[in-house]
């Protein structure tokens, strides 16, 4: 008798949550983040600029978070929407992308809007486990998130999960300078397809 593979990294438990969820999963994603973000001199980076966002995202009907816990310890978390036919997503990346790339239908890009793990699950494969977590089943054919244009190390992190460039964005007025990422996801039987190529 062989023995089991033991599993990679932390035996995490993960829960899938939604919009009727927020008021429940509201203080531990403040908290989460108001660790991982302590210290920062990014304006946004406060607990209550952080709360509108939360509040922002999960009031969208289509609103998905999944959370990670090792034992009974959060490890972090990762949540985003559906982008709409009148989403502004894509409106200030530069350089400019075609019509056909940015046509939302509701159905066709998952945006993900937050990631994060705590210090200590750092490095242990936890991030992309949640990552995939929340991804894996969506029937969007692709996955956008954007990222400080600073965080050099995080776009190579997110080059090796499949992660490609779009271009440059500043979303709002006192935004940092960000840049979106797209990958494909692939549908319930293989039928996915980003457009990553034509931007
Ligand atoms: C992004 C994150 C989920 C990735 O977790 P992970 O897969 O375990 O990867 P690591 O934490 O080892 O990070 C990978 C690299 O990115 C760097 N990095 C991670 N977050 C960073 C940040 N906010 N700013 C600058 N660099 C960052 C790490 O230092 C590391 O660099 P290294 O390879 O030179 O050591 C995790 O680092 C995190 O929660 N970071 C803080 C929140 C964040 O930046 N989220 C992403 C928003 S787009």
């Amino acid at each position: 008798m062989t023995s089991p593979t033991p599993p990679a990294g932390p035996a995490l438990r993960f829960r899938h949550h939604g919009h009727r969820d927020a008021a429940l999963i509201r203080d531990l994603l403040l908290d989460i983040h108001d660790e991982v973000y302590e210290g920062s001199d990014d304006p946004l980076a406060g607990r209550e600029a952080f709360a509108g966002f939360v509040d922002h995202w999960s009031a969208h009907a289509g609103f998905a978070c999944v959370t990670a816990h090792d034992g009974d310890q959060p490890v972090g978390y990762a949540y985003g929407a559906p982008l709409g036919p009148g989403t502004r997503w894509w409106a200030k990346v530069t350089p400019a992308l075609s019509d056909d790339f940015t046509a939302e239908s509701g159905a066709r890009t998952f945006a993900l809007s937050e990631l994060m793990v705590r210090a200590p699950w750092r490095g242990t494969g936890a991030a992309v486990r949640v990552h995939d977590t929340l991804l894996a089943g969506r029937r969007e054919q692709r996955v956008t998130l954007l990222v400080h244009q600073a965080h050099v190390r995080v776009h190579d992190l997110y080059q090796i999960w499949g992660y490609v460039a779009v271009g440059g964005v500043v979303p709002f007025e006192g935004a940092p300078d960000l840049l979106a990422m797209v990958r494909t996801l692939q549908a319930p039987g293989g039928q996915g397809s980003a457009g990553t190529s034509s931007a």
